[in-house]
């Protein structure tokens, strides 16, 4: 299925994000739809395994499991484990609330998942109710405990800043991460569903008033291997990362590609829907059809998200099906 997968602005794709369920255990009003309507056609763990394998066959190396909560499909292990285990693919992360982990912690990394980003936007239990409604705090933190202890490769948290909510609790939340050896990044709101994001430039001059000395890393420092959307500080107890794609978009390096919870292709957080590929295998698609239809899809990849123009939030899909 060669050449290697590239788009219209010759980016490379080599990170595969799938979303594999549109329901989540919790209601955090930046990501849940008002309401859940349409036809949910889940991709099955062999599907997702074609899937995968047809876009490692064009160079995909990463693959990140999202959701919704990915945690709450019943048949989790049995997808990290196809995933993990296709040639080509040499690193699995999963994207998650953390709520699971407690139990999931250890089986997932047996079954191959290398890296975990967990959801952490605050310390107060109080706090915590408002933003995720039925959120169980008490098992987000065993969760993450128990991530911490199951050898991981790689650890960070994730908070969404929202102003007026959880954005005084930076400098505590900077000191929870570090003592804990995770890497911790911020997160600017995109226009999802609720709340008023906090521009990153502000958040870092809040964190550097608190106390904490933050210095920008130098480029070689950053993630360039995996391209990631973060921009790293760093203090003296750790990395701070801040993902700013509203104030500093970070499009231009994109390497990445989609397939939502029901199966179409998404080129970008911020497109159209494109590609059925569930359509497609369901219709008897041979792999090379599927690769034909990826590439089409890839060719009309957008230079970048519109979020910041007026109107367009709205008229977006949830973060929950799109899976981030
Ligand atoms: P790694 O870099 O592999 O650690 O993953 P990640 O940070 O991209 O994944 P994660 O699911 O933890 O996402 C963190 C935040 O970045 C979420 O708010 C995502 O919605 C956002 N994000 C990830 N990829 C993109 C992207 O391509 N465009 C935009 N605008 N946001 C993204
Ligand atoms: N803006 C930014 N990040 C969001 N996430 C969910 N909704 C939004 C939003 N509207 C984050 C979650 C999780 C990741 C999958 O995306 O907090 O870390
Ligand atoms: Fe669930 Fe994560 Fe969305 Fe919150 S951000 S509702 S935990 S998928």
């Amino acid at each position: 299925l060669a050449p290697p997968l590239q788009d219209a602005q010759g980016r490379r794709m080599t990170y595969l994000r799938l979303s594999i369920t549109d329901r989540c255990n919790f209601r955090c009003g930046y990501c849940s739809p008002a309401s859940w309507g349409g036809k949910r056609d889940l991709l099955g763990p062999e599907e997702l395994e074609r899937i995968t394998s047809v876009f490692a066959r064009m160079g995909i190396r990463r693959v990140r499991l999202t959701g919704g909560e990915p945690m709450i499909r019943p048949d989790i292990l049995d997808i990290a484990r196809r995933i993990a285990s296709v040639p080509g693919i040499q690193h699995l992360a999963i994207t998650s609330n953390a709520s699971h982990l407690e139990r999931l912690a250890v089986p997932l990394r047996e079954a191959g998942v290398t890296q975990l980003n967990l959801s952490l936007d605050t310390l107060c239990a109080e706090t915590f109710r408002r933003i995720s409604k039925q959120g169980d705090f008490a098992a987000v933190l065993r969760g993450i405990d128990a991530a911490a202890a199951a050898g991981y490769a790689s650890l960070k948290l994730n908070v969404v800043v929202m102003r007026g909510v959880n954005d005084s609790e930076a400098p505590a939340l900077v000191d929870f991460a570090h003592a804990r050896g995770f890497v911790l990044r911020f997160i600017e709101l995109m226009p999802f569903g609720q709340g008023t994001p906090v521009p990153t430039a502000e958040l870092v001059e809040h964190l550097k008033a608190s106390g904490l000395p933050l210095e920008l890393e130098p480029d070689d420092a950053q993630d360039a291997a995996t391209a990631g959307p973060a921009r790293y500080w760093r203090a003296p107890s750790g990395r701070v990362g801040f993902i700013s794609p509203l104030t500093q978009n970070f499009c231009g390096g994109c390497n990445r590609v989609r397939v939502a919870s029901n199966g179409d292709l998404r080129s970008c957080l911020g497109g159209r829907a494109q590609a059925p590929l569930h359509q497609l295998i369901r219709g008897g698609a041979t792999d090379v059809e599927l690769a034909v239809a990826i590439r089409r899809a890839l060719g009309d990849k957008p230079e970048g998200h519109r979020f910041t123009e007026p109107g367009n939030g709205a008229t977006l899909l949830s973060m929950m099906g799109i899976g981030g």
